[in-house]
């Protein structure tokens, strides 16, 4: 059986990701720091942890049984602290670090050790590649992710790690946006990602609305 983990389904993206996979007949193990939601889609496995806790995140990978199926690791869980410099804290700086470069590394060190083979999609953010005001904290943590997996791509070989960086404008999780991206569509593009036989892998994919 093919297995999708992917982090931060408690609620927005995640969740699309999750049940895109589950459409589409895999086994699919969600994570989130929060409790299982009320009226979270039976069909996913859901697993309470931090994923930013190397520890945690190697106990989950050391109980997880895969068999020798394909294997997806999503890496989506993340955050955002917006603000100007002297509006944000030294702590915000430490958090954001955490949840959307540690919790990547983490699991897909994980991952490694105990998944001789995987495709590995990692929800990045444009932040990434193009300079916002007030928004030194998080552009920083995404560009050091999106750093990370680059040197990933060049340590692993591509037939037995293919790693794919997304790197999304704004996306309409808290509702229907016509000038932001549809999660649904951006969770169908991570399945065929993961699903694609083709001679080919993308490396990284920059998305943004079709309409503003
Ligand atoms: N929304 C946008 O416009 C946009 C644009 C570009 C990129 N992105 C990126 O897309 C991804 C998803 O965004 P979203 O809008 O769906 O965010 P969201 O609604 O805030 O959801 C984030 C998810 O990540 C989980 N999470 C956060 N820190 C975690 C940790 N340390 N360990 C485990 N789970 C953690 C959260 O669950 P818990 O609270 O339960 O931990 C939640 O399920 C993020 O990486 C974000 O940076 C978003």
């Amino acid at each position: 059986m093919k297995t999708a983990v992917v982090t931060g389904t408690s609620h927005g993206l995640g969740t699309c990701i999750a049940k895109a996979f589950i459409k589409n007949g895999w086994r699919v193990i969600g994570t989130g720091r929060s409790a299982r939601p009320d009226g979270f889609d039976e069909a996913i496995e859901y697993k309470q942890f931090d994923a930013s806790d190397a520890a945690a995140c190697a106990d989950f990978w050391e109980q997880l049984e895969v068999g020798d199926g394909e294997v997806c690791l999503v890496n989506n869980a993340g955050g955002y602290v917006g603000g100007k410099l002297l509006e944000t804290k030294p702590e915000d700086y430490e958090k954001q670090m955490r949840t959307n470069y540690f919790s990547g590394a983490y699991m897909t060190r994980g991952l490694v050790e105990h998944v001789p083979s995987a495709r590995i999609v990692n929800v990045i953010s444009n932040s990434a590649l193009v300079d916002y005001a007030n928004s030194g904290a998080y552009s920083a943590s995404k560009a050091a992710a999106m750093h990370f997996f680059h040197s990933l791509q060049k340590e692993f070989p591509a037939e037995k790690y293919q790693v794919t960086n997304l790197y999304p404008s704004s996306i309409a999780t808290s509702g229907p946006n016509p000038e932001a991206i549809d999660p649904g569509d951006l969770a169908a593009l991570i399945v065929e990602i993961a699903e694609d036989q083709a001679s080919y892998y993308p490396t990284d994919m920059t998305l943004f609305p079709t309409k503003k």
